[in-house]
């Protein structure tokens, strides 16, 4: 019973060790955060709006190695010519922060 569980407990800080650089965003407060930051005009999880479905950016850049740098740089400096010629704009740090730049780029990899 004992080594039960220590195993499970070593299962448990191992799963949280892997979640680890930020928790991972349920839809309903990433859909806050994307409302409160301005993003959803343009986009939506699964319809292609003036920007590209966040499915369709985990489609396209799911199985690249530095998806989430690229991601994140991109979010904050805007950009064109991926998806079309029609640009993101920049999205500056008075609009939404780092850490919630990551968390979001992170959910929108999950998908
Ligand atoms: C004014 C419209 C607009 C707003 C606001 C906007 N985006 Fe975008 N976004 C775009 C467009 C257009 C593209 C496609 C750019 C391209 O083709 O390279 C894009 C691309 C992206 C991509 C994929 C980039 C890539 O190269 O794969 C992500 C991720 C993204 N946006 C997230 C966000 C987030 C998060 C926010 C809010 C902080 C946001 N966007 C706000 C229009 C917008």
């Amino acid at each position: 019973m004992k080594t039960r569980l220590a195993a499970l407990a070593g299962a448990a800080s191992l799963a949280f060790a892997g979640a680890a650089p930020a928790e991972t965003l349920d839809a309903k407060s990433a859909d806050a955060m994307m409302a409160k930051a301005g993003c959803n005009a343009c986009h939506a999880v699964d319809k292609k709006g003036v920007g590209p479905s966040y499915k369709d950016v985990a489609k396209k850049r799911k199985a690249e190695a530095n998806a989430a740098e690229t991601l994140v740089k991109k979010v904050r400096d805007g950009g064109a010519g991926v998806y079309g010629q029609v640009p993101m704009p920049p999205n500056p740090a008075a609009k939404i922060g780092d850490e919630d730049v990551k968390k979001l780029v992170a959910w929108i990899l999950s998908l």
